[in-house]
């Protein structure tokens, strides 16, 4: 039978384009993580978008154009701490907030995001 993809559950394209945009806007003044990003967002949430399409289930935007993730592998170059995540988890929290997301589909989504997230730490908490 057809099963939809939470990709399609959410809305889609622009759902994600929304969520994107939240998301980084909140990344952007976070003390925490503001520090290892570029000033400019332009590039990283056009990727983020094409990944977080694939990642629930759309169509593999970002593998057509950047080939496998490896996730983990680009983000060695970024101090990933436990507090990084939590803060990336809380940004994303709070953006799913701002764009409604609720319920089901939310908690799914956010608990593969939580996995992923700490999947990303590469680093041990820097010192003061
Ligand atoms: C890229 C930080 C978790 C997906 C990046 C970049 C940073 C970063 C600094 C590079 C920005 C640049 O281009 O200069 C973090 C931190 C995380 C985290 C601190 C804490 C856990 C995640 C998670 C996902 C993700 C959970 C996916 C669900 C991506 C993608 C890119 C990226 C797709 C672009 C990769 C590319 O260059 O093609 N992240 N990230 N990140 N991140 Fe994360």
């Amino acid at each position: 039978y057809y099963e939809s993809t939470l990709y399609e559950l959410i809305g889609g394209a622009e759902t994600i384009r929304r969520l994107v945009e939240a998301f980084y806007s909140k990344v952007a003044v976070h003390p925490d993580l503001k520090p290892i990003f570029p000033e400019d967002f332009t590039e990283v949430k056009e990727k983020q978008y094409l990944f977080l399409t694939q990642f629930f289930g759309g169509p593999p935007l970002y593998s057509n154009v950047y080939g496998h993730p490896m996730l983990r592998a680009r983000h060695m170059q970024f101090p990933v701490t436990p507090t990084r995540v939590q803060a990336w988890l809380s940004c994303m929290s709070a953006a799913m907030d701002e764009i409604g997301l609720e319920g089901t589909y939310r908690d799914a989504m956010f608990e593969r995001l939580k996995m992923t997230a700490h999947h990303m730490m590469n680093t041990p908490e820097e010192k003061e």
